[in-house]
Formats: structure tokens, sequence, C-alpha cells
């Protein structure tokens, strides 16, 4: 980071402390508050970390104001059109585009690591049926840290490296066999034959009877779908992972965390809220009754799907994403699409409402994913593994930032204890 010379000076009490401050390549200036307890015997306090930078980083960017997002520099939309997603997750990890010969290379790493240990299938069978396949990626994936043992240790870069290779080609056919388990159908192996995308339709839509043809439209849809997912800073589950790894946690460890914290509603799993929500709103007759709630303060019900801690601006996933629905829908013959409908017109009615535009809440990523992911075939309790599958390469990438860090701190936050102060045990017989 660079430093400013400016320094920021806070008074208290009878204390007045001069802290400095870092300017970013992008974004605030961050007054560095590491010797603040030291020297002033305070903490600070912001228990959602809404002005609170946890680490530096050089891997994404976002600017929320402007609906912005960059990784490693390079424009979403852009990469959206122009690229696909291993050739994002290359430059999510190693921070350059890759040459040909360096793309070709990583793919053909990734596609023969695809197959996943033999016996973990008995993991699969462990879970009731009706198990959510998020439940089953939680426990798989932190599994493989009993199956993967020789690229477990963090200290060892070629382990690090392994362990990225495992779990980007692993995930799609974790989640196939995730989404196989719960429909009471057999697995279907990967093929090494098939791009990333066309894999992972394959695995979920293939049956021993009957081969699936993928089409090429939806498999680029597919892969859209995993790019416009694969990184975004600091959010709640890539920080879930950095916390995990500070402790030296293994990485298959830290991105089973990852995954659990993506499941909430609040975060990852608001795409399958979100279409939820679309079918309970029904018709667009409707939208006025959903929108007075999302206002009402003695009401929990939100718009799923949309806003954001950070964009106060359209979401630039949702722009793309939402073109993508038109084209996918368009070519399912499914442009009629009620909750398509629906959601257009509750965005529409929702951005002139002065409560959203007041507030900034505009439509996230979690928008538009679920109606293309419904429309391909999806249950939407598949959306958030989906989710999972694509952030992996996030996930890794901060992973990795984070551990190669030689001023690594294990993250152990400080908190304003509110709670009894010291006092005696009280015996039964007196209370
Ligand atoms: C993701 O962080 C990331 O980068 C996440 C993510 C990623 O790629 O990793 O982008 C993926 O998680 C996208 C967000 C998906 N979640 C949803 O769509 C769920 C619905 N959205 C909200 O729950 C909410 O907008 C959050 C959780 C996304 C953001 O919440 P914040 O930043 O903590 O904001 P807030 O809850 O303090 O809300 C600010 C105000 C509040 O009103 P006031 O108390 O100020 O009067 O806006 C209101 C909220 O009540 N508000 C909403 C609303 N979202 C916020 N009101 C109605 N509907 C909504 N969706």
């Amino acid at each position: 980071m660079k430093d400013t010379q400016k320094t920021a000076t806070l008074t208290f009490d009878d204390k007045s402390i001069e802290l400095p401050m870092h300017s970013p390549t992008a974004g605030p200036d961050v007054i560095d508050i590491r010797r603040l307890y030291a020297e002033g015997g305070v903490f600070t306090y912001d228990p959602g970390f809404t002005s609170t930078a946890a680490c530096d980083s050089t891997i994404t960017f976002i600017d929320g104001g402007k609906g912005e997002l960059l990784h490693r520099g390079y424009p979403i939309d852009q990469l959206a059109e122009k690229s696909h997603y291993l050739e994002v997750c290359y430059l999510l990890l190693y921070g350059e585009l890759p040459s040909a010969a360096e793309l070709e290379e990583f793919e053909t790493l990734v596609t023969r690591h695809t197959m996943l240990h033999e016996q973990m299938i008995n993991f699969f069978r462990g879970f009731r049926r009706d198990a959510h396949p998020m439940a089953i990626m939680v426990g798989v994936v932190g599994a493989m840290s009993a199956f993967y043992h020789d690229s477990t240790d963090i200290s060892d870069p070629h382990q690090r490296e392994v362990a990225t290779f495992r779990l980007i080609a692993k995930m799609p056919t974790i989640a196939a066999m995730a989404y196989k388990y719960t429909i009471g159908q057999p697995f279907i192996y990967p093929r090494n034959d098939l791009d990333y995308a066309s894999n992972f339709l394959r695995m979920c839509f293939a049956v021993p009877a009957e081969d699936y043809e993928v089409d090429p439209i939806l498999a680029r849809a597919m892969d859209r779908i995993f790019t416009l997912h694969a990184d975004h800073e600091q959010n709640a589950s890539t920080s879930t992972v950095r916390l995990a790894s500070s402790s030296g946690a293994n990485p298959f460890a830290c991105i089973a965390a990852g995954i659990a914290c993506l499941w909430g509603p609040a975060h990852g799993g608001a795409n399958q809220a979100c279409l939820e929500m679309l079918g309970e709103i029904g018709s667009v007759d409707r939208i006025p009754e959903f929108i007075a709630r999302a206002k009402d303060k003695d009401d929990p019900f939100r718009l799923m799907g949309f806003g954001h801690r950070v964009y106060k601006n359209f979401d630039p996933r949702a722009k793309v994403m939402k073109q993508s629905a038109d084209e996918v829908l368009d070519l399912l013959g499914v442009e009629n699409n009620p909750r398509l409908q629906v959601a257009k017109e509750l965005e529409k009615q929702a951005l002139a409402d002065p409560y959203f535009a007041d507030k900034k809440l505009f439509p996230n990523v979690d928008f538009y994913s679920g109606i293309i992911l419904d429309a391909m075939g999806f249950p939407t309790s598949m959306f958030t593994p989906i989710f999972a599958l694509a952030r992996t390469v996030g996930w890794i990438s901060q992973w990795k930032e984070q551990i190669s860090d030689p001023a690594l701190k294990i993250g152990r936050p400080r908190q304003l204890y509110m709670g009894e102060t010291m006092r005696d045990y009280v015996n039964i017989e007196n209370r």
C-alpha cells in the first residue's frame, strides 16, 4: 500500500493520537488503526464492517457508486463478453491474462482433476435424499481434507497449487453429484472432451440411459454465470474463508466454511429466495402489495435480489445477467416466462419508488440469475451450489493472497462488552 504521509488525529479524553493513513490505487484512503489500542486503550466499533478494511488486496475492486466491478483491473462486462470462466480463474489466481499456451496448460490441468476420489461417493450416501445440496457440498468439500492429505500443508507452495486445482476442478463434479443424489439418479462422471461449463451441464442432466447433448448457447450462458460469480472483494463468505485460513486451517476446511456462509439468504442464498419470491408474487398485479411490504418497517419481508452493501447503483453483474436472461429464455422459447415478466415489472416499479431510490437499492447479481437457472432446468435448491461452484476460485485466490503474506496474523476481533461485570457465585439454596 502507498503511504500518504497523511495522518489522522484522534482526540478523546485527554489523549490525541496520530494515526498513519494509506492510499489505495482505487477507492477511499484508510486510517491505519493497528496502534490504536496499544496507544489509546480503546477499540473501534463496526459490527457489520461497514467502514472497516480487514485486509489489503490486489484481486478485485468494486466502485459501488458507479456500479463498477474490476478483476485485476478488467471490467466485469468486458470479461463476461470477451473472456470465459477458466480464463477469468487464471486472471484471478495469477494476476494477468494468460497467453494461449498458459491458458491451454491451465485448462488441461483443471480438466484432468475433475474426478472425485471414488471412495468419497460413500459420503453422499450418508445424506437423506431430501438433503439440501448445500448441506452436501459443505460436508463433502470439508471431507476432501480426509482424502487429499498431500495438498493440505499450506506452508508448501506446491501443495497450495495442487489444492487450488483440485478444488476448482472438482466443485462442478461435487455440485452435480449433490444434485443427482437428491433426485435419486446415478452419478454421471466428468468427461475430458468437454469444456468446464458443458461438463457441468452434462453431469447434471445426462442419464446412463440417454446422453445429454449440450446446447452451446446454454453452455455459454452457464459459463457466463460462473464468470459473473467468480469473485467479489471481501464479501461475507470470502471474509469467512480469510478468517478460517488465518488460523492455518487447510484449504478444504476453509472453502467448506465459505460454502456454509454463502448459504445464507442475505448472501448467496438470495438467488433461491428471489426466485421463490417471484413465484409467491405470481403476477404483475400483486407487485404493489409486495413493494409495500418491503417498505414496511414492521414487516421483515425484503425484496430478495435487491440491495447491496457496496453497490449503491446497478450491480454490473445484474445488467449482464438481465441480457443473458433474455437470450436464454428466447432460445428456450420461454421468453414469456411469468417470473421473468414479474421480475422486469418489479424492477421497474421498485426503481421508480422513492423508498428504493433514496436508499439506493438496485437489483443485484441474484435478481436475474435464478430466472436463467430455472429456465435451464435447475431446481431452486441448486442455485446457491452453482454460486458456490463459481465463487470457489474467488475464495481460493483470496486465500492464496492471504497465506502468502508474511505479515499474516490470526484474525481475532475484539468486542464492546455489555454483559455483567465480575460477581460471586450464589449457591442454589440462596437463589
Ligand atoms: C450477495 O457482499 C457481496 O459482495 C455479496 C455478493 C457477492 O457477490 O458476494 O454481491 C452476493 O450477497 C448479493 C446480496 C444478496 N442478498 C439479497 O438480495 C437479500 C436482500 N438484500 C438485503 O438483505 C440487503 O440489501 C443486503 C444484505 C444485501 C445488504 O444489507 P446492508 O448493506 O446491511 O444494508 P441494510 O440491511 O442496512 O439496509 C439499508 C436499508 C435498511 O433500511 P433502514 O433501516 O435504513 O430504514 O435498506 C433497506 C433496509 O431495511 N433494505 C431493503 C432491502 N435491502 C436493504 N429494503 C427492502 N428490500 C431490500 N432488499
